[in-house]
């Protein structure tokens, strides 16, 4: 006879926690210990099925809309945004294909080169923030501002108000570091009252003076043959906003943590034109930041080894499928010349991410320029770094230490 759920969830029950106070190392070795001993395990602490290999995370993100949805997409089912779905990560099947269907032009190849000249304004406009002072905390300094504010050159945003958002922001994700919690609840709920405040406003301007922008854009397109109404507006902008946030900063920060340990990798990077993209792969799949949840929608499906029932969460932390042997020789070793086996970092089916394509851009962008400015570093003496895990996993204290530079823009 077929198990019950019960009788499964205990048989591979495995204690699973998302925010473990780890290293990003520890935690992935700890994956890496279920991929050979349980890969599909049940966390009772959560609710949720934990996998661990390449192809089960690959096998169950394909069958997004057949058999699965991305609703509620947190490992505990959680809701973010309260009783609303974030859009469009959270939202499946018609509505989310008209989604798609508005946004991916703006995100595709050509779109996005055509920001280039402005991205890399934005780089090196932060680098000359600190280039004369020899040494930067590269995380607040340049992984967080920088896809801020690539953002609103995408959106068509006035970048003078780059800095006020990106710290609005900063405040809404992570609270006042080391601030009593009242204050940061205070602050937090006029961050998020400042952003709500700024982009409605600029949503009315637009309103009356469209430009040829994908904000723009928006407030003309239509879902399900009506205009799209004005709050599902702000959550979409919100969650494009946070989508590519830390991420981008994350993938960064671990990425300089490496090479400011590895500087034979640094050059290697750059040792010849070609050698950068591969490169850029290799640190987005070793980095791997995003850890999707889906949720079992059909009667049942199959996860592994397992038939789980209709409701089951299932949770892909990217990272360990990045880490696979079966298809990475080596797995946490940085090789740049690895035969091209495609990484999940940026997920797949329905949900992989609009924003790679740009993501690709920002990351190849500032490590040119970063290198183009700052030929050699190293990671400033007695700072610790820090990493975190969660909802994104990524790093803090990246102080970095180099000959200093030249301002070069006005
Ligand atoms: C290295 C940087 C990035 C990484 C690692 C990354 C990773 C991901 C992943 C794994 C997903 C799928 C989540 C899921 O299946 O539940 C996703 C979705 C998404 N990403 Fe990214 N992302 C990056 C950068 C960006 C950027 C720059 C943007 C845009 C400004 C962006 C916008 C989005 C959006 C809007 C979605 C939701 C897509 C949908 O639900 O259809 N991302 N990203």
């Amino acid at each position: 006879m077929d198990k019950t759920i019960g009788q499964l969830r205990e048989q591979h029950r495995r204690d699973y926690d998302v925010y473990a106070q780890t290293t990003i190392a520890e935690h992935l070795a700890e994956l890496a210990d279920r991929r050979e001993k349980c890969p599909v395990s049940f966390s009772a602490d959560g609710g949720f099925w934990v996998l661990s290999s390449y192809d089960d995370m690959s096998s169950v993100l394909r069958r997004n809309n057949r058999g699965f949805i991305s609703f509620p997409n947190m490992p505990d089912g959680s809701q973010a945004f309260g009783q609303k779905r974030m859009i469009p990560l959270e939202i499946d099947g018609s509505l989310h294909r008209q989604y798609r269907q508005i946004l991916e032009p703006f995100f595709s190849p050509d779109a996005v080169a055509k920001l280039e000249p402005r991205i890399r304004r934005v780089a090196n406009d932060l680098i000359d923030n600190f280039i004369e002072r020899g040494r930067c905390d590269f995380d607040p300094e340049f992984a967080f501002p920088y896809p801020g504010t690539t953002f609103m050159a995408l959106m068509g945003w006035p970048l003078e108000d780059a800095a006020k958002l990106t710290k609005w922001v900063d405040i809404f994700l992570h609270g006042i570091p080391g601030a009593p919690q009242e204050e940061t609840d205070k602050a937090r709920a006029e961050a998020s009252a400042g952003v709500h405040g700024y982009v409605m406003e600029l949503i009315e301007k637009r309103r009356t003076n469209r430009t040829d922008d994908i904000t723009s854009h928006l407030l003309e397109a239509e879902i399900d043959g009506a205009p799209i109404p004005l709050e599902d507006l702000f959550d979409l902008f919100l969650v494009m906003m946070l989508a590519g946030l830390d991420t981008v900063q994350s993938v960064l920060g671990q990425s300089m943590a490496y090479l400011g340990r590895n500087p034979d990798k640094w050059a290697e990077m750059f040792s010849s034109p070609e050698k950068l993209e591969p490169a850029v792969e290799e640190l987005l799949r070793w980095s791997s930041p995003a850890v999707p949840t889906r949720n079992v929608a059909a009667e049942s499906a199959k996860v592994g080894d397992l038939e789980l029932p209709k409701g089951e969460r299932v949770h892909c932390p990217l990272g360990a499928a990045n880490r696979d042997p079966k298809y990475f020789e080596d797995p946490d070793e940085v090789k740049f010349d690895r035969p091209p086996k495609p990484h999940l970092t940026f997920g797949l089916g329905a949900h992989r991410c609009i924003g790679v394509h740009l993501a690709r851009l920002e990351l190849k962008i500032a490590f040119t320029e970063l290198h183009r400015r700052i030929p050699e570093f190293r990671l400033a003496d007695g700072v610790e770094i820090t990493e975190h895990l969660g909802l994104t996993w990524g790093v803090e204290n990246v102080e970095l230490v180099f000959e200093p530079g030249r301002r070069e823009n006005a």
